[in-house]
């Protein structure tokens, strides 16, 4: 038996700091949501819950503009401050901890507000209404959430997003939240499985099998890894009932604001 004291947030930032992606995910998709895009604008954007920031450095590679990073744990920013060191780019590209619920940014002050796989920790409405105002008019969203593709929702798979503190709606749904939240939606696109498989499942696993040699007989790691193994089963007997979309956005109206909405009567 080994008793030592480990938090959830100890075991996901020691399995995630090392991942490419710290959630589904592709370049390639992060490439077509950029292609949606009028760049040539572009000056300032924020890349919210960026982990360790392989997104954000493919960002950087199309956008010429200044980039900073947000992620509430430390140890994933150090590493998104290495690689923008390595690649030449910490004069425009920047890491901070921050919290996606309270951003400590300036009002208005950026033409594109990038998420991957964060933006369902805090409510897909939620986050884009607050995140609203950060924003020039004009200014895009472009974000990913996991959502269902089908009418049928498993229970197991709701119960399961549930339990890890977020939750699955259909993507008409969050059409229809980005309009609330004041953006026009400008395109929206489902994430290849092997965004999930590939890129991000088996790279963890092989992250979890060190980690519990590191952590033997630790019943707080094994049933870590047990409940990210469960989701992978779930993902494959499932996966065609839900995923991640990628939603693009441009801000027609601020956080709000009535103007531009539609009423009735
Ligand atoms: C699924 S990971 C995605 C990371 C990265 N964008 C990617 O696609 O690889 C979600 C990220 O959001 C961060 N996060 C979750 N809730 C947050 C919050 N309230 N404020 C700031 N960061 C948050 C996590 O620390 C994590 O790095």
């Amino acid at each position: 038996m080994n008793n030592e004291q480990l938090s959830i947030l100890d075991l996901i930032t020691e399995t995630h700091a090392g991942l490419e992606r710290q959630g589904p995910g592709s370049t390639e998709m992060t490439v077509k949501a950029l292609s949606f895009l009028n760049n040539s604008g572009i000056s300032r954007v924020a890349d919210l819950g960026c982990g360790t920031g392989e997104q954000t450095m493919v960002l950087a590679q199309t956008i010429s503009g200044n980039i900073t990073g947000l992620d509430f744990i430390p140890a994933f920013v150090d590493v998104f401050n290495e690689k923008a060191m390595k690649l030449d780019l910490q004069d425009r590209v920047n890491g901070v901890v921050g919290s996606m619920e309270n951003l400590p940014f300036e009002k208005e002050e950026f033409d594109l507000i990038w998420s991957e796989g964060a933006i369902d920790a805090i409510g897909f409405e939620k986050g884009l209404t607050h995140w609203n105002g950060f924003l020039k008019m004009n200014g895009y969203a472009s974000v990913t959430c996991p959502c269902w593709f089908t009418d049928e929702h498993p229970v197991e798979v709701e119960r399961f997003w549930a339990d890890a503190g977020s939750g699955l709606n259909t993507i008409q749904h969050n059409i229809s939240a980005m309009q609330r939240a004041g953006y026009a939606p400008i395109a929206v696109f489902t994430l290849p499985e092997q965004c999930w498989t590939d890129n991000y499942f088996a790279p963890r696993a092989e992250a979890e099998k060190a980690l519990l040699t590191r952590h033997a007989g630790n019943k707080t790691a094994e049933a870590y890894v047990k409940n990210d193994q469960y989701e992978v089963e779930l993902y494959s007997k499932y996966k065609q009932h839900y995923g991640y979309a990628f939603y693009i956005g441009k801000k027609r109206r601020g956080p709000g604001s009535n103007e531009g909405k539609i009423t009735s009567g």
